[in-house]
């Protein structure tokens, strides 16, 4: 029922020119064209054709040293695959439908081009196999360039950083008024966040970069295969132990699904913030405007387009991993044809995140910042009244005490819409006699900044060394 796996080529020629008759003579009446259409996936994962035929070749060269495939064969198949590759590349290659798959395709080709060379190829290997091993392959890349536009975003993110360590804006805690930050050092809460993505990337690629060739349809294979030089050829950390879990595993697939939907969410947040930060209450920010678009009818706007988009992808990509989670969840061992079902969610997945985080780290040295209206909303929400009540604690108040005595002066502030640091003295003085001139300090801005020294605070000289252990680490990572 599946190609035979013997040297011995069937009489007749080339079985696999339609898909119709690769199954041989058990069926007795041809596929219908829905049935073709709705099983046939050659359309989308065609892309995988690079990793197919490095995974053949692979295979192929590891057949030939333990003695399973004669010397011209061999040639044959490095030969034809070499002619496949000029063809796909050039744009030259016949993609059939009729031939199903990526798999099919390739192979149909190569024995049109070689003859019982390219028959010989599939010996010792299923199409389970193969396409575990396909979409590793083609999975490792991806994320090592998902890890360097990672790195590229975090860069951008330093050096506008670098940029404002002493541009302060309202922190937020419920979106209200809380500290003063250096905004320098809230464009680093960021830097984390991707710096752990890159991190959280390269740890699942250890576990997508192992070898499910040799396990075959599911149970291994009876010929005397080399897989662990089958892994080395690939550059593999490894090889899948159990033929059953190496066909029908897709963990590596949900893992790497997960962390692109975490990074999505951190683009997600940072998306939302620029969306706030642009808008006429805030006007913190402005985003060049190759980024934006304008109103068809509202003469006077201008949309911040990419980050709303950013924001909305993130719920398809998250869509994405209930996609491929659901899929798995009722299947028993070990390959299901369900597992098809992985390509286009992971496909679409690793699409929507590279342009995402292109288009980031483009939109990021592009941003003009606004420090007057930032330092002015600081003030408007009384950013600095923990300083002050921490000020009495230094005085010798205890530290609840000191919040009651604040409260009432941010009241009497509230009441004359004056800042804290806008009271005069003698005022300050009513709410607790303590409080001397030193006061108006600790109530700036700044002065509320450069209290917070602590390691990861952010006061400037905090946020210096972090830019500093950033670019290092980033420097490094290239
Ligand atoms: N196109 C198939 C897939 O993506 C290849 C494996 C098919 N195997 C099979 N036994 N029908 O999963």
């Amino acid at each position: 029922m599946t190609f035979s796996h013997t040297s011995q080529a069937p009489a007749e020629g080339n079985q696999l020119d339609k898909k119709s008759q690769a199954w041989s003579a058990l069926f007795s009446e041809p596929m219908s064209d829905l049935v073709k259409r709705y099983t046939a996936s050659v359309f989308f994962d065609k892309r995988l054709w690079e990793a197919d035929i490095s995974g053949s070749l692979a295979h192929a060269e590891m057949l030939h040293a333990q003695g399973i495939l004669r010397d011209a064969d061999w040639a044959d198949i490095q030969r034809g695959m070499a002619q496949i590759r000029s063809e796909i590349e050039g744009g030259a290659f016949q993609w059939q439908l009729d031939l199903e798959d990526v798999h099919l395709n390739i192979e149909a080709r190569l024995t049109q081009l070689v003859g019982d060379a390219g028959k010989r190829l599939h010996t010792g290997r299923s199409r389970n196999d193969q396409v575990a091993t396909d979409v590793r392959l083609w999975l490792r890349t991806e994320i090592d360039l998902i890890v360097g536009l990672l790195n590229e975003l975090q860069r951008a993110l330093v050096e506008m950083a670098a940029h404002n360590t002493e541009v302060i804006l309202p922190g937020f805690t419920h979106l209200q008024v809380a500290q003063p930050v250096s905004f320098g050092h809230h464009l680093l809460a960021y830097v984390e966040m991707f710096a752990r993505d890159a991190e959280r990337m390269q740890d699942v690629r250890r576990r997508v970069n192992r070898l499910p060739l040799g396990a075959a349809a599911l149970a291994g294979t009876p010929y005397p295969l080399d897989r662990e030089r089958v892994a080395r050829t690939l550059k593999m950390e490894g090889v899948c132990q159990n033929s059953l879990d190496a066909v029908s595993d897709r963990d590596f697939a949900i893992e790497f699904s997960a962390a692109a939907s975490l990074v999505m969410v951190h683009i997600s947040r940072f998306s939302e913030e620029l969306i706030l930060w642009m808008s006429q209450n805030f006007g913190f920010i402005q985003i060049a405007d190759r980024f934006t678009t304008g109103s068809s009818i509202m003469p006077q706007k201008k949309n911040p387009d990419v980050p709303e988009l950013a924001r909305g992808k993130t719920g398809r990509v998250v869509g994405h991993l209930m996609a491929l989670i659901t899929l798995m969840k009722g299947q028993p061992l070990a390959y299901n044809k369900d597992n098809q079902e992985d390509k286009e969610p992971l496909f679409d997945t690793v699409d929507t995140l590279k342009d995402t985080l292109r288009i980031f780290a483009e939109m990021v040295p592009g941003i003009t910042v606004k420090p007057e209206a930032m330092a002015l909303a600081a003030k408007r929400g009384y950013a600095t009244a923990t300083d002050l009540a921490d000020y009495l604690v230094r005085k010798g108040l205890p530290f609840r005490d000191a919040h009651e005595v604040v409260a009432h002066a941010v009241k009497t502030a509230i009441s004359q819409q004056l800042d804290l640091s806008e009271l005069p003295l003698a005022t300050l003085q009513q709410f607790n006699p303590a409080i001397e001139a030193d006061v108006f300090e600790v109530l700036s801005l700044s002065g509320s900044l450069n209290a917070r020294s602590v390691l990861g605070g952010t006061a400037p000289v905090q946020v210096c060394a972090q830019i500093e252990r950033h670019r290092a680490r980033l420097a490094a990572s290239n």
